[in-house]
C-alpha cells in the first residue's frame, strides 16, 4: 500500500508538473479565464484518469514522455465536464474540489468558456505532441481519436444528456447503466485505450485492460452515488445529498445502499481479475481498483 501511495503520488505530480508548465508556457491574456482554469485545474483533483493511463503505457512498456501530453489532456477534459456539470443549468452545486465552484467565482458565462478553453487546449496539447513525433503520428492520432470519441456524444457527453433528462424518472436498470458507463466509464476506459492506441499490445493484453477499465468505471460512478449519501463533505470536497436533492437516477435510489454497494464491490472484483494476466506487474492496478473502492473522497 505504501508503495502504491508512492507510484500514484509520483504519477501525479507529473500530471502536475506538466498541467502547470503547458500553462505557463502562454501569454495569459485575457487574464480571467487563465485564472478561472488555474482554479479549477489545480483545486486538487484525485487525477485518477491520467494517473491511469500513464500507469497503463507504463505497464506496457511505454515511455511516458511521449504520453504525458495525453494525460495532461484527459485531465484538462475531465475538469472541463466538472465545471460545467456544476454549472446552475446542470447540477447546480456550489462546491467541488473542495472550493467554491467556478461559476461561483468567477459568474456564469466565464465558466462555461472555461470549460470550452480547457476542451479545447486539450486537443491543441494532443495534436502539437503527434505533430512532434512522426515516427508514431498514426499511434497518436488513434489515441486522440480514442479519447475524443469518449469524451464526446457516443461516450461521457451520451451520459450526461441522458442523466439530464432523467432527473426525477424512476428508470430501467439498463438506462441507469447506459448513464454510468458513458458519463464516467467512457473517460476511464479512454485513458487506458489510449496507451493501447501507443503501444499496439496482443489483443489478450488489450482485452484484459479494457475490460478492466470497464468495470472499474462502473464501480467507481456507483461509489461516487454512495459518497453522495454516506461520504463527509469536508472529505469530499463537494457537497453530500444532492442527488436526492435533484432527484438524480443513481444506484442508491435504483437499489439501495447495500445492494449498491455489492455490485460495485462485485465490479472491482471482476477488473482486479483481468489484472492476473499481467503477474506480479500488475500490482499496481490491483491496488488502485482496491483504493476506489475504499476511498473517502
Ligand atoms: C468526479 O470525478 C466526477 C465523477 C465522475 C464522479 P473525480 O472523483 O475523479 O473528481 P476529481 O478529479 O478527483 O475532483
Ligand atoms: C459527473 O457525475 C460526471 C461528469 C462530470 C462527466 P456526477 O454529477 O455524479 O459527479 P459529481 O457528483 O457532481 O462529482
Ligand atoms: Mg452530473
Ligand atoms: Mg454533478
Ligand atoms: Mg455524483
Amino acid at each position: 500500500m505504501v508503495m502504491f501511495k508512492k507510484q500514484y503520488d509520483e504519477l501525479a505530480t507529473k500530471v502536475n508538473d506538466y498541467l502547470r508548465i503547458t500553462l505557463d508556457s502562454m501569454k495569459k491574456y485575457p487574464k480571467i479565464i487563465f485564472d478561472s482554469m488555474e482554479y479549477s485545474l489545480f483545486a486538487g483533483g484525485k487525477r485518477l484518469r491520467p494517473v491511469m493511463l500513464l500507469a497503463s503505457h507504463k505497464l506496457l512498456e511505454g515511455d511516458l514522455e511521449e504520453s504525458l501530453p495525453l494525460a495532461g489532456g484527459l485531465e484538462m477534459i475531465h475538469t472541463y465536464s466538472l465545471v460545467h456539470d456544476d454549472l446552475p443549468a446542470m447540477d447546480n452545486d456550489d462546491f467541488r474540489r473542495g472550493v467554491p465552484t467556478n461559476h461561483k467565482v468567477f459568474g456564469e458565462g466565464i465558466a462555461i468558456l472555461c470549460g470550452d478553453a480547457l476542451l479545447n487546449l486539450a486537443y491543441e496539447t494532443m495534436i502539437d505532441n503527434a505533430l512532434r513525433r512522426p515516427e508514431k503520428l498514426i499511434n497518436h492520432l488513434n489515441a486522440i481519436n480514442t479519447i475524443a470519441k469518449a469524451a464526446g456524444i457516443r461516450g461521457m457527453i451520451g451520459g450526461q444528456v441522458v442523466d439530464l433528462e432523467n432527473e426525477g424518472k424512476d428508470i430501467d436498470p439498463d438506462i441507469l447503466q447506459y448513464i454510468h458507463e458513458h458519463k464516467t466509464g467512457a473517460l476511464f476506459m479512454a485513458s487506458l485505450k489510449a496507451s493501447i492506441m501507443l503501444e499496439d499490445p496482443p489483443e489478450n493484453i488489450s482485452k484484459a485492460l479494457l475490460e478492466y477499465g470497464k468495470s472499474l468505471g462502473l464501480a467507481f460512478q456507483i461509489i461516487d452515488d454512495i459518497l453522495d449519501v454516506v461520504g463527509d463533505d469536508k472529505k469530499l470536497g463537494k457537497m453530500t445529498g444532492r442527488d436526492r436533492e435533484k432527484d438524480k437516477a443513481t444506484y442508491v435510489d435504483k437499489y439501495g445502499l447495500e445492494k449498491s454497494w455489492s455490485i460495485a464491490k462485485e465490479l472491482c472484483d471482476n477488473a482486479i481479475a483481468q489484472i492476473s494476466i499481467f503477474g506480479p506487474e500488475g500490482e499496481f492496478f490491483i491496488q488502485l481498483a482496491n483504493f476506489i473502492i475504499d476511498r473517502h473522497n
